[in-house]
């Protein structure tokens, strides 16, 4: 009997595509090439599924011309790059890889706070360049992370795992503003206390982005919420790119308007606005908060599980567009 044919849009790990090959017929990009639109959409029409990553957009037109598709399955917990209600309205599932990589991921958030306070990036490209040549009382002086307040915009889990690490193993104050509150035994567990997206601004001594991006929370953070901030603050954004307003980000940077600012995510990454490469306060990493090898194993492997369940027995084990289920 023929199996159902399949695609990997990005290159995996062995074991994952061993696991996809035994229940279908497996296109793979083992050898990561980058891919237009025009050739993704190639290379899904005549599949059932596809495995994709953050980077592979599914849109109406991808959709369109590839009428064969029933599910999309994403190697990460974001999903900004599917078009859910296209998806729904042509009856294709979607499926997110949430929870496996949440502890990962929160520990990166706190790992890029403390680089970014301490200047730890910074201070490393000074000692390489050979500038080291004494002690000084201020040389790289930063600011605290200990005992400060901790400022979380946007409260899932993995902003829950952060607020816990500042909460119990630094002593912060913990404040956070999301589109809804938590339960009251969620925010004692996380020592956390909601308030208005104003006072978390004009209070927070770091500041954590962790909301997912949409139309609704593009550039949340521009020149006016820069503006209400610290001068002593640090920005940290592990969410998407575009939730920050970069250009108005490195302007603030260069003028000391906060202190520091800790980027895994960029808008249009993988470029890099040029101003962000030029200022000296910012600690930048390439999207990397969940990348650790036992996380992105048990993220493709999700998401290969998702395939099998859905396709095989109809039963996806993190859906997202639910209704599509109904229809099949
Ligand atoms: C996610 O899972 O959304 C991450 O950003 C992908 O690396």
């Amino acid at each position: 009997m023929n199996k159902p044919k399949i695609l990997v849009a990005r290159a995996v790990f062995p074991e994952t595509l061993a696991r996809l090959q035994q229940h279908f017929d497996v296109e793979a990009n083992q050898a990561d090439e980058p891919w237009s639109a025009a050739r993704l959409t190639d290379k899904l029409k005549g599949k059932v599924g596809a495995l994709t990553t953050g980077s592979d957009r599914i849109d109406d037109t991808v959709l369109a011309a590839c009428p064969s598709l029933r599910i999309c399955a994403n190697m990460a917990v974001g999903y900004n790059n599917f078009d859910i209600n296209a998806m729904t309205a042509r009856g294709v599932l979607a499926t997110n890889a949430p929870d496996v990589l949440t502890e990962t991921t929160a520990d990166f958030g706190f790992a890029l706070l403390m680089a970014t306070a301490r200047r730890m990036t910074e201070s490393e490209h000074f000692l390489r360049a050979g500038h080291w040549t004494t002690w000084r009382y201020d040389m790289f002086a930063g600011v605290d992370v200990h005992g400060t307040t901790l400022g979380i915009l946007g409260m899932g889990r993995i902003g829950q795992g952060i607020a816990k690490r500042g909460a119990h193993g630094f002593g912060m104050k913990v404040i956070y503003h999301n589109r809804s509150r938590l339960e009251p035994a969620l925010e004692a567990e996380c020592a956390a206390r909601y308030v208005g997206k104003e006072e978390l601004l004009r209070h927070a001594d770091h500041l954590v982005l962790v909301l997912p991006y949409s139309a609704a929370s593009h550039h949340s953070i521009g020149a006016a919420e820069l503006a209400r901030m610290k001068p002593t603050a640090t920005l940290i954004n592990i969410a998407r790119g575009g939730i920050v307003d970069d250009a108005a980000l490195a302007l603030a940077l260069r003028e000391r308007r906060i202190a520091a600012a800790g980027l895994d995510v960029f808008e249009g990454e993988p470029r890099v606005h040029p101003d962000l490469l030029t200022v000296p306060n910012v600690v930048l990493t390439p999207h990397i908060a969940s990348a650790t090898i036992p996380t992105r194993l048990a993220m493709a492997n999700l998401a290969a599980d998702n395939l099998i369940g859905f396709l095989t027995q109809k039963k996806p084990l993190t859906p997202l567009n639910i209704e599509v289920l109904a229809t099949k």
